[in-house]
């Protein structure tokens, strides 16, 4: 999901490991069919990840974003992101989901979210209000967390993603089609230029 707050690149260099090179990958725009993929279990915890797993926190600071999943990298693996630290000068709050499940899941909630692969576009999309997820951290070790608000809408889109699920499958039907039409035209004009 992208941030409201805009990038000043402060949050890139606090928070994070030192050292190491850290790169911004491309992120895949709706309708690359990519996205539909789904993302394969996780099972090699080495220096590989680590890598990726910084580099996916340079892209999603650098959208400025406050998710980010591998399928988005056009990478089939259950792995995503998350920081909601949005406020200016809030130390950033970066948490890794590794082969996560949603365990439970109660209430309702509405808000409008936005994709990184949607660049432009927010639409109400209905959540469950509280959820217990159970996943791995970056080292393999798993971890419980029962989350609502902000963080638990997070993650319960990007871990949509991971099943080559996405916010457009949330709308109605009119909803979706208005929105499929302007990124196939979006992305009609950025392959233009
Ligand atoms: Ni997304």
């Amino acid at each position: 999901m992208p941030s409201a707050r805009k990038n000043n690149g402060s949050k890139v260099l606090s928070g994070l490991p030192l050292g190491g090179h850290r790169l911004i990958r491309p992120i895949l725009f709706y309708p690359d069919k990519r996205l539909r993929n789904p993302g394969k279990e996780v099972e090699e915890f080495n220096a590989e990840l680590h890598q990726l797993i910084d580099d996916m926190a340079e892209t999603m600071y650098s959208a400025p974003g406050v998710g980010l999943a591998a399928p988005q990298l056009g990478l089939s693996m259950r792995l995503f992101i998350v920081d909601v630290a949005t406020e200016e000068n809030e130390p950033s709050d970066l948490r890794v989901f590794i082969n996560p499940e949603i365990i439970e899941a109660e209430g309702d909630t509405t808000f409008n979210e936005g994709c990184l692969s949607f660049p432009g576009i927010r639409e109400e999309v209905d959540r469950a209000e509280r959820i217990k997820v159970r996943a791995l951290d970056r080292d393999g070790k798993p971890f419980e967390l029962e989350v609502d608000g902000l963080l638990a809408i997070v993650i319960q889109h990007e871990n949509d993603h991971l099943d080559g699920k996405l916010m457009i499958d949330h709308l109605s039907v009119l909803r979706r089609r208005l929105v499929h039409r302007a990124m196939t035209k979006r992305v009609a004009v950025d392959a233009a230029q």
